[in-house]
């Protein structure tokens, strides 16, 4: 982002309430921000609108699962080991730095996170990269992979070591077996989450935009692969502005703007699934102020993917010249479930029960305990459990002499012959299935911002500049503003009571008497408020008032009765101003 976008911002935000530095007084903490009064409600209302599209109208599942969990949850999924960045530290000053940053920054590669350590490496020295903080050359320097989970113990002693999730979705998996019985088995269906991640990030930087501690809005949609289908026919002719991997990789690739139902019949989007989320969110988007003329969804390239996704699309916007991602849209299959499953010994698979039954082979294990047990000890029921899984998600594996299976991260190998496998010939009723995922995660916080920086304006009026931030009615943090003309004569208890009268309706509403009645506008103006309402001498004697809209200053004279409905119809877009 230019830096005047990202410093306007930052000072607006500052001034008027919406975002800070957290524990400034100590100096400021890298990476956490606090949200003040205006950010708060503006973040409220954003993760409100998340909840009433993901979880109320599409009818899904909501939780809230604990921030923090044990270290068996981030093994098996994977985060332990591979939730990595590069990171390389200044021998002079002792900055870190994330070392592909340094790379996009300095050269003209992209996604530079995809190249190994090693090539980043020589690519520093190639270029003669500096330290961004001192100026010393940073060639020779060794790059790091560093984990990105904070870590902590949980109870006292060390004894049980746990993490701060690093994002909301692994407290739907862990859980899934639980929840799947919420859903009485049933697939399709989705649980959603809204609630704060943590990333230990090397170089938190632009505001809102890397942090430390951050929201994200979380749907996992389970789903059989083999038979469910989303409801395309919905958003099959919503419009969608694509970035593909291919066109990225073209010499002259570029935007292509597709319907949802085009998209998936050339096989731009592969999977119905993801469509389906692309389509479903693109107005969503709209509703809570981004700019849709600086707003793509591109997809991952293949180095770019992260460990659990085949595939991956983010919504990105634009600011100040970046482009920044604010969703990911991933297709998970079913790594999670297998993984948990896997480490856990539990089933995360649902039964589905056939219209009819039929005759099927089946692979079983008959594990000989006499020679596990001895050999493996503690660990050979769990090894006889895996032997099971895996006789029936992967059989083709016991046609050799032995067999290997992963038990908590370990692996080890049987003789098949010990295993007891054996092919029968059963009726069956149904089958064991285990879900795929598509998974839709928003950044609240990138949100947010996206919203401040694509809604800020400035224009003259009266003679003066004017700011302000042309949010979504539904979004502001404050829909309408009460004044009494002057803080006397009556006017002040009139203005009281008409702005009780609103808060009585459900409406977000500032009362302010203080300075010249222009002043007051331009404070609400400069924090997004879309109405504000005005009581004057009149009002007294004909029970009317003048409301105001933001982006135009035009004004009307509405009768006090009516006064809420007509705030609550513009808000919700049921009514436009001009039609007063
Ligand atoms: N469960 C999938 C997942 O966490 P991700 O792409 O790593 O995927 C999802 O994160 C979203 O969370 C991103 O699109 C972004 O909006 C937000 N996010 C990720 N890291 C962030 C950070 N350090 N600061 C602010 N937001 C972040």
């Amino acid at each position: 982002m230019s830096e005047a976008e990202g410093d306007r911002i930052a000072e607006l935000a500052k001034r008027r309430g919406f975002f800070f530095q957290t524990a400034g007084v100590y100096g400021g903490v890298g990476g956490f921000y606090t949200y003040g009064p205006h950010g708060a409600s503006l973040k409220d209302n954003l993760e409100a609108a998340w909840r009433e599209l993901f979880v109320t109208r599409e009818g899904h599942m909501e939780i809230d699962a604990p921030t923090v969990m044990p270290e068996s949850v981030f093994a098996a999924s994977g985060h332990l080991e591979t939730f990595d960045d590069m990171i390389l530290e200044c021998p002079d000053c002792g900055a870190s730095h994330r070392a592909d940053h340094l790379v996009e920054d300095n050269t003209d590669i992209e996604e530079a996170e995809s190249l190994p350590p090693a090539e980043i490496a020589t690519t520093i020295a190639e270029h003669d990269i500096a330290c961004p903080t001192c100026g010393v050359a940073l060639a020779g320097e060794p790059v790091e992979e560093f984990n990105l989970m904070f870590e902590t113990n949980i109870g006292p002693g060390t004894a049980s070591p746990g993490y701060l999730r690093p994002e909301t979705a692994q407290g739907i998996f862990v859980d899934f077996p639980q929840l799947s019985q919420y859903a009485r088995n049933q697939l399709p269906f989705g649980v959603a989450q809204i609630g704060r991640a943590y990333r230990n990030e090397i170089s938190p930087r632009k505001g809102l935009v890397r942090v430390r501690e951050f929201s994200q809005a979380e749907l996992e949609q389970f789903f059989d692969p083999e038979t469910d289908e989303p409801p395309l026919t919905r958003v099959a002719d919503v419009s969608l502005p694509l970035y593909s991997a291919t066109q990225q990789a073209a010499e002259d690739g570029g935007l292509q703007e597709l319907t949802v139902g085009e998209a998936v019949d050339r096989g731009v989007i592969e999977s119905d699934w993801l469509a389906f989320y692309l389509g479903l969110s693109l107005d969503w988007y709209a509703s809570v102020g981004v700019d849709m003329d600086r707003f793509r969804y591109r997809q991952h390239r293949p180095g770019e993917l992260s460990h659990y996704a085949a595939d991956c699309w983010d919504a990105e916007t634009e600011i100040g010249g970046d482009w920044v991602e604010v969703t990911g849209f991933a297709y998970r299959g079913s790594y999670d479930l297998d993984k948990h499953a896997d480490y856990s010994g539990e089933s995360f698979s649902v039964f589905e029960q056939y219209d009819e039954p039929v005759t099927v082979e089946r692979p079983t294990v008959d594990p000989d305990m006499s020679e596990l047990g001895p050999r493996f000890g503690g660990v050979a029921t769990d090894i006889a459990d895996a032997l099971e899984t895996r006789a029936e998600r992967d059989p083709d594996a016991f046609d050799g002499e032995t067999v290997t299976v992963e038990v908590a991260g370990d692996r080890y190998t049987v003789p098949v012959e010990q295993t007891g496998f054996a092919v029968e010939t059963v009726t069956e009723s149904g089958e064991h299935v285990t879900p795929h995922v598509v998974e839709p995660s928003f950044g609240i916080g990138r949100l947010v911002y996206t919203a401040l920086v694509h809604a800020h304006r400035e224009d003259e009026v009266d003679g003066e500049t004017r700011q302000y931030l042309a949010l979504p009615p539904s979004v502001a943090p404050t829909t309408v503003g009460v004044f009494p003309l002057m803080d006397r004569d009556g006017l002040d208890e009139y203005a009281q009571r008409v702005a009780g009268e609103l808060r009585a309706t459900g409406l977000s509403v500032t009362y302010d008497d203080a300075g010249a009645i222009g002043r007051r506008y331009r404070r609400q103006d400069e924090v997004g408020t879309p109405f504000c309402v005005t009581v004057d001498y009149d009002s007294l004697e004909a029970d009317t008032v003048t409301i105001r809209e933001r982006d135009t200053t035009a004004q009307r004279r509405v009768p006090v009765d009516d006064l809420g409905e007509t705030v609550l119809a513009l808000r919700d877009g049921d009514c436009r101003f001009d039609e007063l």
